[in-house]
């Protein structure tokens, strides 16, 4: 197949299987990690900066600023290297160093803000940064996912419709939520196209997106010290919080039993799903959307030591499920 840019290459129609997680449940994995910018996000990139161009605010040598931990980020880089804008991404201290140095070969100017805001987290200092900038420079154009419908649309138009018809049949969809923009764009979708479908949206604990206490994270992705002004948590018909701890069991879990990488905040859908069993009835249909793959967490939710410097001992008794491979392949 012959694509005119890197950008237009999305993988919306992956799924695997993931019968090791539940005896009462088929579950199955949407991978979003297989596109050039290796998540979710580049739907959500493409969504914000084709939003702009069409309202007239975006051209060949416009600069754009966006606030990112790391995966929408690196999406723009990719997108805004292709179209000729310069563009510049607010990160946190939780972004990889993998992710900040894949920014910067794609041209993007990265800019780290350290002071944690009284949430304990970023978000409000990468947002301050942002504005400081704007009056500095009011020629940039800031494409804000945390507000932009945009966002959302681009998870109605292509994710949602693509899991339906992939799926063909979903019974239960456990999304994770940062932004909130594929919770909420999917959550419109199927309540319109399947309305018995239930919408489980699972967050980070720490985050205060939907009301809980904030505290200390460490994993990129999930969660927000600030609730996004997209977040419509009528749309959920449960929420969930993880702990992180529990993000990163899961994770190498899943790597041990099926041979596939999958990023933190997939592993905390997947503890959401895991902590739902006991509940499943009439073998329910159960999609799982798995925003990025496990190669740009190698260094923190797969390295032994990082994970016991931050959490102690929740790495003990970590040992393979062994069930759903038939014997002889
Ligand atoms: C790895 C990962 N998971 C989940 C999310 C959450 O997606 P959304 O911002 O659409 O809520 C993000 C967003 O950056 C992400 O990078």
């Amino acid at each position: 197949m012959i694509y005119a840019h890197a950008h237009d290459v999305i993988t919306d129609d992956v799924f695997v299987a993931l019968p090791y997680l539940s005896r009462r449940a088929d579950v199955y994995l949407k991978i979003e990690g297989f596109n050039p910018a290796g998540s979710i996000k580049l739907k959500t990139a493409l969504g914000l900066v084709e939003d702009a161009e069409r309202r007239g605010t975006v051209s060949v040598g416009v600069p754009v600023i966006e606030s990112s931990s790391g995966n929408l980020g690196i999406a723009l880089s990719s997108i805004c290297a292709a179209k000729g804008y310069p563009f510049t991404c607010v990160v946190d201290p939780n972004t990889s160093q993998p992710a900040i140095a894949h920014m910067r070969a794609l041209g993007a100017e990265v800019v780290t803000v350290r002071k944690t805001d009284s949430n304990g987290g970023y978000l409000h200092s990468r947002i301050a940064y942002i504005q400081e900038r704007l009056q500095r420079q009011p020629e940039m154009v800031w494409l804000n996912q945390y507000a932009n419908p945009a966002n959302a649309a681009a998870h109605y138009d292509r994710t949602a419709k693509n899991l339906l018809a992939g799926l063909g049949h979903i019974d239960q969809l456990f999304v994770g939520t940062g932004s909130t923009g594929t919770f909420v764009g999917c959550a419109r979708y199927l309540r319109e196209h399947s309305p018995h479908t239930r919408i489980i949206a699972v967050d980070s604990l720490g985050s205060v997106t939907f009301g809980a206490e904030p505290g200390r994270r460490w994993i990129p992705g999930l969660g927000a010290s600030r609730r996004p002004e997209l977040c419509r948590p009528e749309l959920a018909h449960e929420i969930v919080h993880v702990a992180e701890e529990d993000a990163i069991r899961e994770c190498r879990r899943v790597a041990r039993n099926t041979g596939l990488l999958v990023g933190g905040s997939t592993g905390s859908v997947l503890a959401a799903v895991a902590a739902r069993e006991e509940g499943f009835r009439d073998r329910p249909r159960v999609a799982v959307i798995s925003p990025d793959l496990g190669d740009r967490y190698l260094k923190t939710v797969y390295d032994d030591e990082w994970v016991n410097d931050r959490f102690g001992d929740v790495l003990a008794g970590e040992a393979p499920d062994l069930v759903g491979v038939p014997a002889g392949g």
